[in-house]
């Protein structure tokens, strides 16, 4: 009895011994992850993106499919107009949760490739004649050849020349002769920050996102949006942040990468597509990039 008396003694002093320790560990670990995040700003997400995959089910409260109509049919037309072949097949790659994909596949058989899990599964439920796939677009390697490939949104994830010169390959790589690559860009020279704010509420659920563009001074060839989620679900207020890095590349840097895919590179600007979210006064001028692979 006394052993196991004393034994217990001892294992509470330890156990608290422990716990202090812990405790310690703890509140010095938060202080200096609270510094670090005063100091240098949110941790910048690399891949494993919150927005596109903890968070993606927010997609299909704040974007609606059919707000992308118009610009999609934009799409569509160049397509129709500049191929050399009759387009039956698109390639989406970085096709996220599938809103484009709802108008693309009224008139193309899409295949929609994306590197994040969670995006997909959201666009799976919304366009189910649609084939999804895993995939980087840096990397893609399919067996299939396509009429068409476009690339609507999903850009300036490639951070650096090197990635945007493969993402382009892979796309070129990826299409019949005749077909077209189409890609809407941002381009260095015009670009400016802005504020972007988008909301939604479905059920017992409200979103409201608020997204902040910044070019920092050390990288100018890159640009920072910061998301800040406002989630409310039955009244309760949740906040949770996410900060991606972007790239950012001159209208030669486009037309060279074009070029040296083999394709014939022409540019027309996109007017207004993301101008109805800009907080305040602001511009956000962008510019289709379409690439023909020579018959
Ligand atoms: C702005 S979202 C696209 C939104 C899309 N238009 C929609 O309808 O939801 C950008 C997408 O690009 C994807 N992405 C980023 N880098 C990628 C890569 N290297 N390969 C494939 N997809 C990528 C992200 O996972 C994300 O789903």
């Amino acid at each position: 009895m006394v052993f196991y008396g004393s034994r217990h003694r001892y294992n509470a002093g330890n156990s608290l011994v422990l716990v202090v320790v812990v405790l310690g560990a703890f509140v010095l670990l938060t202080r200096r992850m609270c510094l670090k995040l005063y100091s240098e700003g949110l941790p910048m997400q690399n891949e494993k993106w919150i927005s596109y995959n903890a968070l993606a089910w927010t997609e299909a409260i704040i974007a609606r499919p059919e707000d992308y109509a118009h610009e999609t049919e934009f799409y569509i037309n160049i397509i129709r107009e500049k191929a050399r072949i009759d387009v039956k097949t698109l390639l989406h790659p970085g096709c996220g949760a599938g809103c484009n994909d709802y108008t693309f596949k009224k008139h193309f058989r899409v295949t929609g490739v994306d590197i994040s899990d969670g995006m997909l599964d959201i666009a799976r439920g919304k366009n189910p004649e649609v084939a999804y796939l895993h995939g980087d677009m840096r990397s893609l390697n399919l067996k299939e050849r396509f009429d068409a490939v476009a690339i609507p949104e999903s850009i300036d994830y490639m951070v650096t020349l090197p990635d945007l010169e493969r993402a382009i390959n892979a796309a070129c790589r990826h299409l019949n002769p005749g077909g077209l690559l189409l890609v809407a860009a941002k381009v260095r020279e015009e670009f400016s920050e802005n504020n972007f704010c988008y909301t939604g509420a479905k059920d017992n659920v409200e979103i409201t996102v608020f997204e902040n563009n910044y070019i920092p001074e050390k990288n100018p060839s890159t640009y920072e949006a910061t998301m800040i989620y406002l989630i409310r679900i039955d009244g309760r207020l949740s906040i949770q942040t996410d900060c991606h890095k972007l790239g950012l590349f001159s209208r030669d840097e486009w037309f060279m990468v074009f070029k040296n895919a083999g394709l014939e590179v022409t540019q027309a600007p996109l007017h207004g597509a993301y101008d109805r979210f800009i907080m305040g006064e602001g511009q956000y001028p962008m510019q289709v990039f379409v690439g023909v692979k020579p018959l």
